[in-house]
Parts: C-alpha cells; structure tokens; sequence
C-alpha cells in the first residue's frame, strides 16, 4: 500500500492564515503542493507564486464569507478538498465579568463561522467525491480554564460541531477531525506569554518542556489534510506536548 504525503492537486481554504498557525498551515499546504486560498481581515502576507496562492481579505463573520471563500477557490482554482476553519479569538473574561458582547464575538468567529463556511464548502467537497474539514478547536475543547469563559465554551462546541459534521459527512467521503493545540506562540498567545509565570507552568506542564511552535500544529494540520489520515474522522488531535496527559 502507498501513502501519499503530497497535497499535489488539492485545494484548501484556510482562514485566519495572516498569523501564528493559520499562517503556519497555509505554508504547510503550499510546501506540499497544495493551492492555497489564505483568508483573514487583513491581506495574508505569504511567499507563493499567484498561481498556488490567493491572498484574501474577509473577516469570516460577514453574512456572504462562506461564498466569497468558496467562490474564490472555485474561480481561482477550480473545486475545493480541503477547508480549515482556524480564524478565532480569545476574549478574557470569568463567568463574573465576560460581557455578552463578548461573548457573542466570540461565538460568532470561532462558531458560527465555522458552520456557515463548512455548510458552503460540503456541495463542493461533495463534487470531488470526499474532502477534509479540520477545524481548530484546543485543549480547552476538553477542559476548562480561569478566566477563559467563552473562549473554552466556544472551543468545547467545536468539538461538538466536529463531531456531528462527522457523522453526517462520512458517507460523502468527507472526515471531519479538530486540533487541539495546547500553549503556542502566535498572536493570540503573546499577551499570556508576557506573563512569566504563565510561560513557565506551560514550559514546565508539558513534558516536551517548551511552548508549542505554529509549525508543530501544521504539521498536525498537514496529516489530517493527506490520505494517510483518510480513516480518522470526528477526532480531537491533542497538539500540546503532552501537557494534557500529566498532572
Ligand atoms: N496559540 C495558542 O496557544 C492556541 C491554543 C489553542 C487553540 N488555538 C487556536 O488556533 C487558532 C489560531 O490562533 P493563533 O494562536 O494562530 O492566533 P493568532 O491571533 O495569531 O491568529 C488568529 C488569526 O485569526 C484572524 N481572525 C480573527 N478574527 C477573524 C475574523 N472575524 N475573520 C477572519 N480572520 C479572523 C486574526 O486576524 C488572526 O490573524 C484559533 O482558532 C485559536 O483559538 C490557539
């Protein structure tokens, strides 16, 4: 039996691709062949050749997102296999004091997002006869934290999301799988990590002893794309080190 590694042919979608790991996946994709159509509010800035890489500015929140990410895909690369719903945010904010403003934000990109772009992209994966959804969800899909309220409902219901496109999707030859990276440097994680105590727990909890690279979550990314992971379907990746597995 081959394993084909390669993305050759294959066109993703991936959101939130101007920083930390949707960057970092995006780059994944192009190494291994893939066209890449890299989304975000502000213009991706990546090294690719106009005819693997679109650049598009789109804030996934917008009522016509899904269509204009997936028309981009079919116009300037004609179908789809692969969407990664990777945009999000993390608003801080306990059970006392998160806002419902924020709350809602926060649904709205990590959750709903996800749902309308993968409802958009299904006719289209369907047209290739299977494809990949991987959304990124975390190890707060699983646990909860201080001070995260809404982020780790959110990052809980993309786990519930991934698991019900699972079961609805596998029929069409389309696996649906989360990451759940643990404490990575990225945009999102620079105002935690200026907190030296918060580095150090996360170095000293993993027992790979460091904080995650974007690179170590696509390259988690990069399997879940490929046929090698064509039986893994309704999975949470853990991409943490091994921090979640010790106490
Ligand atoms: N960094 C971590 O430690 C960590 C841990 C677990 C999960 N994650 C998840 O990984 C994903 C990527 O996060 P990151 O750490 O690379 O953070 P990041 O802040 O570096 O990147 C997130 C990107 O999403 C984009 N984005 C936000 N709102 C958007 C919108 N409405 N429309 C389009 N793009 C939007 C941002 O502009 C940014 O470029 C997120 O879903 C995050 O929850 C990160």
């Amino acid at each position: 039996m081959t394993h084909s590694v390669a993305l050759d042919g294959k066109v993703a979608i991936v959101t939130g691709a101007a920083s930390g790991i949707g960057e970092a996946i995006a780059k994944a994709y192009l190494s291994a062949g893939a066209k890449v159509v890299a989304a975000d509010l502000t213009a991706p800035r990546i090294d690719g050749s106009p005819d693997a890489l679109l650049s598009l500015v789109c804030d996934v929140t917008d009522d016509d997102a899904p269509a204009r990410l997936c028309g981009a895909a079919a116009n300037a690369f004609g179908g789809l296999d692969i969407l990664v719903n990777n945009a999000g945010v993390c608003l801080p904010g306990s059970i006392e004091d998160q806002s419902l403003e924020d709350w809602e934000k926060t649904f709205a990109i990590n959750v709903t997002a996800p749902f309308r772009t993968s409802q958009a992209a299904i006719p289209m994966l369907k047209e290739r006869g299977g494809g990949r959804i991987i959304n990124l969800g975390s190890i707060m899909s699983e646990f909860g934290g201080p001070g995260l309220c809404a982020y780790g409902t959110s990052k809980h219901a993309v786990a519930g999301l991934s698991k019900g496109m699972a079961a609805d999707l596998g029929k069409y030859g389309i696996t649906v799988n989360y990451l759940q990276p643990g404490s990575i440097w990225s945009g999102m994680s620079r105002p935690f990590m200026a907190d030296a105590d918060f580095r150090k727990y996360w170095e000293s909890k993993a027992p790979m002893g460091r904080i995650g690279d974007p690179e170590d979550v696509a390259a988690a990314a990069l399997f879940l794309a490929t046929d090698g992971s064509r039986f893994v379907s309704g999975a949470g990746i853990r991409v943490c080190g091994g921090a979640m597995s010790t106490f």
